[in-house]
């Protein structure tokens, strides 16, 4: 059977009131756009999603990672989407389109991207993670629990197909260049890496002689568009999606969920400069408020059907995380009341790609040496 193809890809296109959530009609002129492309055949299926201030294209198909007709349809609709979103004066419209014209490709001019291309199986579940107010290095530590950590994933020590562990793609968003490493025989110098998640990134994990999924196809995708370094200058968190497969010789849908009881710690939150608890939440719960935050993720399941997305089913809709809510909530209390101070504020140096050096720099006169 011909391989299919899933792509989210997301942007900023106009924040409803402020950065807190999508206007309605943003997410109809989305539909319509794609609902032409799948009558004309280029999709086979798509869902329009949001999380946060962020339209969340979710498309299936059969042409490919990085296919430029798919990337152009993104572009496009993300085009018509701000148009709407100027009508209604939606807050910073056309926020993530930070290119003018489309150059045959959406990564490096502002949305983010998750993309797999795979043999679709006998039964094929799919979670779509999209996450608001923080960065992609926030993927690291749930990616890292559902691919390699034991005490997470139980199959990787009960289930002989995913006994011999993952391959990671990191990437070093700092210094453009990747590396392959795996689990569980790398795993300390893994965590070396992505344990410094405003650096390296998790990109895509692949299977490890598992006898039920080829060793080229991927596993899971996150985005890791860095849009401080496209555009120059800080305009937001890059506000990350990633694509997790699940189930038969890969990890049970439960243990891909699992690591969101945890309400880790991610940078991002207000302005872009604070720590602050990952949240899980359900669709209707996914609105930055308290602090334009806290940051939030919503997880869309899916069973795939000759690239049919049969659902979505709102993962996080469900009273086994009330408690992560509870104490994201604690977590965001504790964490607001050092104000200005670190480790609230993110550390210097990642404060760098925001707005806060151009005030340092009218007190340079200011310093005497000592
Ligand atoms: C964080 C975010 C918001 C804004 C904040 C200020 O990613 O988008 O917290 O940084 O609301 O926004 P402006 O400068 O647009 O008023
Ligand atoms: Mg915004
Ligand atoms: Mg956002």
């Amino acid at each position: 059977m011909e391989k299919i193809t899933i792509s989210l890809i997301k942007a900023d296109v106009g924040g409803y009131p402020g950065h807190s959530s999508v206007h309605p009609r943003l997410m109809e002129v989305a539909d319509d756009s794609l609902q032409k492309a799948k009558k004309d055949g280029l999709l086979i299926d798509f869902k329009i999603l949001a999380a946060g201030d962020d339209l969340q294209l979710l498309m299936s198909h059969r042409k490919g990672t990085d296919n430029e007709k798919i990337h152009k349809l993104a572009w496009k609709t993300f085009e018509k989407a701000t148009k709407m979103a100027k009508e209604l004066k939606l807050y910073g419209a056309g926020q993530d389109l930070l290119k003018d014209a489309f150059s045959g490709n959406v990564r490096g001019m502002g949305p983010g991207v998750a993309e797999m291309e795979f043999k679709e199986r006998e039964g094929e579940p799919l979670i779509a993670f999209m996450m608001d107010k923080t960065e992609p290095g926030a993927f690291n530590l749930p990616i890292f629990r559902i691919f390699a950590d034991p005490f997470n994933t139980a199959g990787l020590i009960i289930d002989p197909s995913l006994h011999n562990g993952f391959k990671f793609e990191i990437f070093d968003v700092i210094k453009h260049r990747k590396v392959l490493m795996e689990s569980p025989e790398e795993m300390y110098d893994m965590l070396a890496l992505i344990g410094a998640k405003s650096r390296y990134v998790i990109k895509s994990v692949y299977p490890k002689k598992n006898p039920k999924v080829p060793e080229e196809e991927t596993v899971a995708a996150i985005s890791t568009e860095k849009l401080y370094q496209i555009a120059g200058k800080y305009v937001g968190k890059d506000d990350p999606v990633a694509l997790v497969r699940a189930q038969s010789g890969l990890p049970a849908l439960g243990e891909v969920l699992e690591p969101f009881s945890f309400p880790y710690l991610v940078s991002g939150w207000m302005r872009g400069s604070h720590n602050g608890p990952m949240m899980p939440v359900s669709f209707k719960d996914a609105r930055c408020t308290r602090f334009d935050g806290p940051p939030r993720v919503i997880a869309a399941g899916f069973q795939i059907a000759e690239g049919r997305l049969v659902g979505p089913v709102d993962l996080f809709d469900d009273p086994a995380f009330d408690q992560a809510r509870e104490k994201a909530g604690e977590i965001a209390d504790y964490m607001r009341r050092h104000g200005p101070f670190e480790p609230h504020r993110l550390p210097m140096q990642e404060m760098e790609y925001t707005t806060l050096p151009s005030i340092l720099e009218n007190l340079e006169d200011r310093f005497a040496d000592v």
